[in-house]
């Protein structure tokens, strides 16, 4: 069952009074729970990418502040905890709007009631996003019902929205589970996301896991599926939405909507509105998060003997750059799919939901 605790990305321990997370570096070989019990511990989690995805970046930065306030509530400690969180990652809104969330609730409290405080605003964050999830999923499956698809349906999915990326359930995988689950035969491309490889080593598991079936393809076979017919939607993710619907999402989306629209096949995008960055009017206005370029020019993964090893694919002094993130133009988009419901890629689409 999905909804079983096993299927959850982060627990927290009200009996310990602690917060595990998977490790993700170390999937899909080693699963394994850690706790986190320091601002350092909840830092180094996210700028490490042991928590990904935007919406988990989001809550697990709130549990973190919240670690924070119980051993220092000052606000000059709510400041530099907040700050410290902030500068993990810099493109997933998510994480500006988790801690904008605790911030403002407890910020005006006297200082021996914010640890309490936040920690509870944390809780329920987690609480809402599962609700927002299985809400994207039940909106997402009935966009996969209308599609004009006799038998298997072929959806193709790039980096890794799926429970991992957020508490349970997932964004853009959400719809797929609710599918499988209500008997559909779905099938998911899923592209394997270079440099990291999040689709190969976290989507590939989680649909594996949850008997979904999938293939994995190296990136750049995407369109050529498209071409033969092979592909009847792309169901991603985002990191961060702007006003107008141009989509932020892990590098390599813009190419499958670019291709998408080539040949004719829905190119949908998955997200909780705490994704959604009005402030943002463009999809140029977004920073692009720039990460180590050794994560392109090396792979990690298991030797024959099944011991972790990190091999190099380049020649000594190859350069290379690693922008993590691209933008796909709102034109480009065929829907939205969020837990309010489905709209265009637009300030309108957007604005009705935000208002409702
Ligand atoms: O760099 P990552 O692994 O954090 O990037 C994650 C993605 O790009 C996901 O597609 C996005 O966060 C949407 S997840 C619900």
């Amino acid at each position: 069952m999905l909804t079983s605790d096993d299927l959850c990305s982060l627990r927290w321990d009200a009996t310990a009074g602690t917060v595990a997370i998977i490790d993700q570096t170390l999937l899909p070989h080693t699963l394994r729970w850690c706790h986190l019990d320091s601002l350092e511990a909840f830092c180094h989690a996210i700028a490490s990418m042991q928590v990904r995805g935007a919406p988990l970046i989001g809550v697990t930065a709130a549990f973190g502040l919240a670690n924070a306030l119980s051993r220092d509530p000052s606000s000059n400690n709510l400041e530099v905890a907040r700050a410290a969180l902030l500068a993990t990652r810099p493109t997933a809104v998510n994480l500006h709007w988790a801690l904008r969330r605790v911030v403002h609730e407890v910020a005006d409290l006297p200082p021996e009631q914010r640890a309490d405080r936040a920690l509870d605003c944390a809780r329920r964050l987690r609480e809402e996003d599962i609700t927002s999830c299985s809400r994207i999923g039940e909106r997402g499956l009935e966009l996969l019902r209308a599609l004009p698809v006799e038998g298997r349906l072929n959806i193709m999915t790039h980096c890794n929205a799926g429970w991992l990326a957020t508490i349970q359930w997932g964004t853009a995988l959400a719809p797929i589970y609710k599918a499988h689950a209500a008997g559909m035969p779905v099938h998911v491309w899923v592209s394997e996301t270079r440099p990291r490889n999040q689709g190969t080593n976290l989507t590939a598991w989680e649909l594996q896991r949850a008997g979904v079936p999938c293939t994995v393809v190296a990136d750049n076979s995407c369109a050529e599926l498209m071409r033969r017919g092979q592909v009847d939607c792309v169901l991603v993710g985002s990191d961060r939405t702007a006003a107008n619907g141009d989509v932020c999402n892990k590098v390599g989306t813009c190419l499958k909507a670019l291709a998408a629209r080539e040949y004719g096949v829905p190119f949908y995008v998955a997200l909780p509105l705490s994704t959604v960055d009005m402030d943002c009017p463009t999809g140029g206005d977004i920073p692009i998060e720039e990460r180590d370029a050794a994560e392109v020019l090396a792979v990690a993964g298991l030797d024959a003997a099944g011991e972790n090893l990190e091999v190099n694919l380049a020649g000594a002094g190859t350069r290379a750059f690693n922008p993590a993130f691209d933008i796909t133009p709102a034109a480009l988009v065929s829907a939205l799919v969020t837990e309010r419901g489905v709209v265009s890629a637009s300030q309108d689409g957007l604005s009705v939901l935000l208002q409702g």
